[in-house]
């Protein structure tokens, strides 16, 4: 569990004095990414592929070499189409993006100097709330605190920081596979100041992707659209309608959907999706009870077994 790294003595780093209307203007450069999984590690490679220097920080040296290696699997991949012909260029394009990437185990540390730190770590709100109280205590005060949450409450993760800090605490929601999706959403809390969404858009489009901003209610814009669409789909089959394959195909082929929802599922993780209906449906702000965020037989049967989708080899279909 992350929260092991935040045991250590707080680190009492001390930035510049905040002023709202300078830091509005001020370029985001420094990035620490919390969380080297799959997300964290996208989001890391596409900060430093447009030039900011990034840090990386995870719970252990092991954690941080598998994000690594996502990145450089995936830069790799870029590098291919980029220069085709030239395997020098395409490690030289990988080595400089990656030399922009340094890896940390100490969070306090690592976002002394950030800019901007964003979270992408286990979707626990206890754990989140407990990582952000601490790196509070380390971070400049003009330090933008984002989490990358699915499904959780942005203003419930900020809840125990103090008013300014609330002020500075914005979502970032990125989407996978982080390099290739072009939308981020920038989900503005109750509390957030306008330069903050500001600067959030800005970084955004910054680092090449599309900006859309929303308020802080469940899903935000797309999970909020794609999860009752993925618990239909599987209801669809549940009912026998027709195949997994055949609504797949119907959907690629019928409302040009680049996967089709059993795939995207597996893609996404079963498991990952029963969290996030589960949680919406017992207490999600207007959600509660409503039967479109409900599970399904066939999606806890599906989790029971371990078949998770791709990750773990098997889900509605066998990798
Ligand atoms: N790194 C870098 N590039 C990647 C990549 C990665 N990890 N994954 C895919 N790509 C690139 C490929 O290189 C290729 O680039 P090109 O078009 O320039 O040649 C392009 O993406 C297409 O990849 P492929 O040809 O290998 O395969 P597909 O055409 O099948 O595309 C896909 C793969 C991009 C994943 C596509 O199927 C897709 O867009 N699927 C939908 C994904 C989606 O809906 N994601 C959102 C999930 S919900 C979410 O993330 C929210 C969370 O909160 C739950």
């Amino acid at each position: 569990m992350y929260s092991v790294l935040f045991k250590s003595p707080q680190l009492l780093v001390r930035g510049p004095a905040f002023s709202t209307s300078t830091m509005a203007q001020s370029a985001i450069s420094r990035i620490t990414v919390i969380g080297g999984g799959q997300m964290g590690s996208g989001i890391a490679q596409v900060a430093a592929t447009h030039k900011h220097e990034v840090t990386l920080v995870d719970v252990s040296q092991e954690a941080l070499d598998r994000g690594k290696s996502y990145m450089a699997k995936s830069l790799k991949r870029v590098a291919k189409k980029k220069f085709a012909e030239d395997e020098t260029a395409q490690s030289q394009f990988v080595d400089e993006i990656m030399g922009r990437v340094s890896l940390s185990t100490k969070p306090q540390e690592a976002v002394s100097r950030a800019d901007l730190v964003i979270e992408a770590i286990v979707e626990n709100i206890k754990v989140k709330q407990d990582l952000f109280a601490q790196l509070s205590k380390a971070a400049p005060q003009h330090t933008i605190l984002a989490s990358n949450t699915s499904s959780l409450p942005i203003g419930k993760i900020a809840e125990l920081l103090d008013e300014q800090r609330k002020q500075r605490f914005i979502g970032l929601h990125f989407f996978n596979p982080v390099p290739q999706m072009k939308l981020v959403e920038v989900v503005r809390t109750k509390e957030v100041d306008q330069d903050v969404v500001d600067s959030a858009v800005a970084w955004v489009k910054a680092i090449g992707k599309a900006p859309a901003v929303c308020k802080d209610t469940p899903g935000f814009i797309v999970n909020r659209l794609l999860l009752p669409y993925m618990m239909e789909s599987i209801r669809l089959l549940e009912r026998d309608v027709a195949s997994a394959q055949d609504i797949d195909t119907a959907m690629k082929l019928g409302a040009g959907y680049p996967m089709g929802p059993f795939e995207l599922c597996d893609y996404v993780g079963l498991d990952t999706i029963k969290f996030i209906v589960d949680g919406w449906h017992k207490d999600g702000e207007g959600l509660k009870g409503n039967p479109l965020f409900s599970s399904s037989r066939k999606l806890d049967e599906l989790v029971k077994q371990g078949r998770l989708g791709v990750k773990s080899g098997k889900g509605f279909y066998d990798y």
